[in-house]
């Protein structure tokens, strides 16, 4: 039974998770907070995969007070020995009298032992699902990498009222303005992968980083994945600047981190991992999601050009769609956001929309494939 301080203090440790955002990838976001008689005496956030876990930090900040404490956090403690010893022994060796968690964790590993076998077993109670569904909402990107072993996708879009892409072929046109763009900016942060299309490449030479004014950070760029099926890409390309002064890998046991390029040719490089696919169709995005996985790839952003956008939801391979749209109109020289005769301009109206907010200038909608996390 949950209680409206349990409530409380759980969103309130939610919204603390989501400081680290995209940093602690491949793990999930979580904090906690140690609870003595109402009052919380310490909270821990978990920052990096390979580091000290939210409950860990939490009792560490708390010192003896953790003794006959609650202790709240956002995700089942784990109970399996990882990177860092398992979480239930810190709990039980503090002393804590109770713990109350939002979320069970998916991961396998650790469902082999639930948290709440190994406290109770201790003498310690335990409450769970305590804003279950909130947090299971936070972490989608952990819960459908462990559930479904594919990275979490997210494509973005910027389009004009006229629902145009770019203000002609081959133009360079900025459509968002600064607080929509600061928004992009803040995607960028949340994913360990950015990918576009070569077109987009050649025709606006993004620099595809992390450009946040108060957290500019190189650890915050994702690394870029470039669909290049005939190898048209330039070395001259402004990202592989912004590429090689990265800080990463982020995880300590990251083998690399070069761009990717995915294409249809063999193609050594020493600057990026070339994956190949071998066939003349469209290079299938449930594969190349297969193989970014297994190269350690969570969560990845999508930045479409024409090309990009058509064939990703025609093939239906992704989880969130961010669309923000101008005001201003862009005419029929203008480059439509899909090609139209491959996804139904009908089958994008109707798309139920998960979320709409006004962003600056702009309006920024969210749709969720299926409305909620794929079943694939
Ligand atoms: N407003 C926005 O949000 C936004 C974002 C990005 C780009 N843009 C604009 O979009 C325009 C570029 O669009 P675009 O259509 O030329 O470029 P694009 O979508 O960036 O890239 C398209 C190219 O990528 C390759 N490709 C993508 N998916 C593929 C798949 N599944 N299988 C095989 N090949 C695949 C194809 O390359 P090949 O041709 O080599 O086969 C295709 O021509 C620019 O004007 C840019 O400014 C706008």
């Amino acid at each position: 039974m949950s209680t409206a301080f349990d409530e409380k203090i759980m969103r309130q440790l939610l919204a603390l998770s989501m400081s680290e955002q995209g940093r602690t990838l491949p793990n999930p976001m979580v904090a906690a907070a140690v609870v003595q008689e109402g009052v919380i005496i310490a909270t821990g956030v978990h920052q990096k995969s390979g580091e000290a876990h939210a409950e860990v930090l939490a009792l560490a900040a708390a010192g003896n007070l953790s003794k006959g404490a609650t202790v709240y956090v956002t995700l089942e403690p784990c109970t399996h020995m990882g990177k860092t010893p398992p979480c239930v022994d810190a709990l039980i060796q503090a002393g804590v009298r109770e713990v109350v968690f939002a979320m069970e964790d998916p991961n396998p590993q650790v469902q082999e032992r639930s948290a709440e076998e190994a406290l109770s077993n201790a003498g310690i109670l335990v409450r769970k699902g305590i804003c279950r569904e909130e947090a299971r909402e936070y972490n989608r990107v952990f819960v459908t990498n462990m559930t479904h072993n594919r990275p979490y996708i997210t494509l973005k879009s910027a389009i004009s009222k006229d629902m145009k892409i770019a203000e002609a072929p081959q133009k360079l046109t900025q459509i968002t303005g600064p607080v929509a763009n600061e928004d992009v900016h803040k995607l960028r942060r949340s994913c360990d992968g950015i990918l576009v299309g070569i077109g987009t490449i050649l025709i606006d030479n993004p620099r595809l980083n992390c450009r946040l004014t108060e957290t500019e950070s190189s650890q915050d760029n994702p690394r870029p994945i470039i669909i290049d099926p005939d190898l048209r890409l330039s070395e001259d390309a402004l990202f592989w600047t912004i590429a090689r002064r990265q800080v990463r890998p982020r995880t300590n046991d990251e083998p690399s981190s070069k761009p990717i390029i995915v294409t249809r040719n063999k193609h050594n490089s020493k600057q990026a991992t070339v994956i190949t696919w071998d066939s003349p169709d469209p290079i299938s995005f449930e594969w190349i999601w297969k193989q970014l996985y297994s190269l350690g790839f969570c969560h990845i952003l999508i930045e479409g050009g024409q090309g990009v956008t058509t064939e990703l939801l025609s093939q239906g391979e992704w989880d969130e769609w961010v669309v923000y749209q101008s005001n201003q109109v862009l005419g029929p020289h203008g480059v439509d956001l899909i090609e139209s005769s491959s996804v139904s301009w009908e089958s994008i109206s109707a798309m139920p929309v998960f979320k709409k907010e006004p962003m600056g200038t702009e309006m920024k909608t969210i749709y969720r494939n299926s409305l909620g996390v794929r079943k694939r």
